[in-house]
Parts: C-alpha cells; structure tokens; sequence
C-alpha cells in the first residue's frame, strides 16, 4: 500500500496557524478555479478540527474577495442526526462559515443522514453531486477541493477501519452503520474522493501523531487515510508540530 504521496506536507507551529495555512490553500484554490471555470465544486470536512479554519474564511470574507456565490457546498460526511443538531457537520459549517459568508444557499447540499432511509438518501446525494460535479478524466465528478480530518484511528469522512464503505469502487455516496460509535453515517467514498483535483487533509493536536506517521511513513493499508491516493489530483496535508512531532524523530 503506498504511503500518502503527498506534494505539499506543510507543518505549522500552532494549530491556530495550520487553520490559517489551511484557509489560505482554500482561498488559493477557489480564486484560481472561479477565475477560470464558472464554479468551484468542494466538499467540506466536519469533526472539530476543521472550526478554526471555516472562522479564519468567515473573517476574512471582507476582505479576501472570493466569489463565494460561485462556490458549490457539499459535505464529505455527516452524522445520523437534524441538521440543526449540534452535533452536525452541516450544522457546524452552517453556524461558523455559511451564515457568515455569501454563499448562493442552491448551492450549498447537507446531507440527509438522519433521514428515515438513509439508503436512499445517499442515492440522493450521490445524484446531486453526478448532477453538479463536471466528471473528471475517470468520468467520476472530479471536486476542485476535497476538504479532510483525520481521525485517530486513521479514519477519514466517515470511512473508519473494517467498514465496508472503505472498499466501495462504485458508489461515490454511501451510508453504513459505524459499530465503533454505534451510529449510522453518510459518507463520499473513495472512488469520489481520489478523482478530486485537491484533497486537503488538516490535522492537529499531538494524539494525532502516531496516525499521522504511520499514514506518511508507515505502510499501514488497514487505515483508511492510507487509501488517500488521487488519481491526477493533490494532496495537500497541513499539520501543526504536535500532530506532525513523531514525523521526524528517528
Ligand atoms: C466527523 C468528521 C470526521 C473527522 C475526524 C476527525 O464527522 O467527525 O467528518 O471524519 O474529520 O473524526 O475529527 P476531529 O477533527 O474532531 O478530531
């Protein structure tokens, strides 16, 4: 299994840099795809993580000059509950980013995850995306900007370890049952998620570190951040030192 080849591993001091990097990468790519195309397709990472870097992006909206309206909102995972539950990605992004930015909410697509068939509602997803995402050279809709944490156990999205969802080759959307956490969740999968131009992987916090060196230097297929492999995209990963301290100690 290679390892996570990634171009650009930036590692910042704080954390509170890593999400400023992090936002940075993100205005970087909507600038350039909306001064070339007619809109910017990403997908947006949920956990807690990601929260400093969607505040860096809402107070920047000012003075950044993005063309928010012209970028396309999806998720990349989202938990069994309302979408205005706090213990929802959409709700979290929603709260911190969207509310805060002039978004064109047509553009913006929660996921139903709490829908009472989740099945079907991640048909639905993956029809949305088929509908609004250009197919890339692999025919797969191609994001600009795939956005991901990563959990301690090498998740990514909602793609944990020993869940199927990590072997779909077909669907781009898919809902499991996670029994790790007992919930259900919706999530891209892999084929969707390595067609994409940029993948953004931002990690913090030391009791990331081993994950994170094992991903990147490890040979460890059994984490699913492992498979972060994109066919003629990027992958920018942005550490800050705690996360990034057992990468090159000997
Ligand atoms: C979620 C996320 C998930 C997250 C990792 C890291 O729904 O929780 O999408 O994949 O990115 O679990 O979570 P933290 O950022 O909270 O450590």
């Amino acid at each position: 299994m290679a390892v996570i080849e990634a171009k650009n591993i930036i590692v910042e001091s704080t954390a509170q840099q890593a999400s400023a990097r992090a936002a940075e990468i993100f205005r970087t790519i909507v600038k350039e795809v909306t001064s070339q195309r007619d809109l910017c397709r990403v997908a947006l990472s949920g956990g807690s993580t990601p929260r400093a870097a969607y505040h860096h992006l809402a107070s920047q909206v000012m003075t950044d000059g993005l063309p928010w309206p012209m970028v396309e909102i999806f998720l990349g995972d989202e938990r069994d509950v309302p979408q205005d539950d706090t213990e929802s990605n959409f709700y979290m992004i929603q709260r911190i980013l969207l509310d805060n930015t002039p978004v064109n909410w047509e553009r913006v697509h929660p996921m139903r995850a709490d829908a009472e068939d989740i099945e079907a509602a991640a048909n639905e997803y993956e029809q949305i995306i088929r509908q609004r995402v250009p197919a890339g050279p692999g025919g797969v809709p191609q994001f600009d900007l795939i956005m991901l944490g990563l959990g301690a156990d090498g998740h990514i999205a909602s793609l944990f370890p020993d869940s199927p969802a990590i072997e779909e080759r077909r669907r781009l959307v898919v809902a499991s049952y996670v029994p790790v956490i007992r919930r259900h969740r919706m999530s891209l999968t892999f084929p969707l998620i390595n067609a994409a131009r940029n993948i953004l992987l931002l990690v913090t916090g030391s009791d990331k570190a081993e994950v994170v060196r094992q991903i990147i230097q490890g040979d460890e297929p059994h984490l699913p951040a492992s498979w972060i492999s994109p066919r003629d995209g990027t992958v920018h990963i942005v550490l800050d030192a705690d996360a990034a301290r057992l990468l090159y100690s000997n």
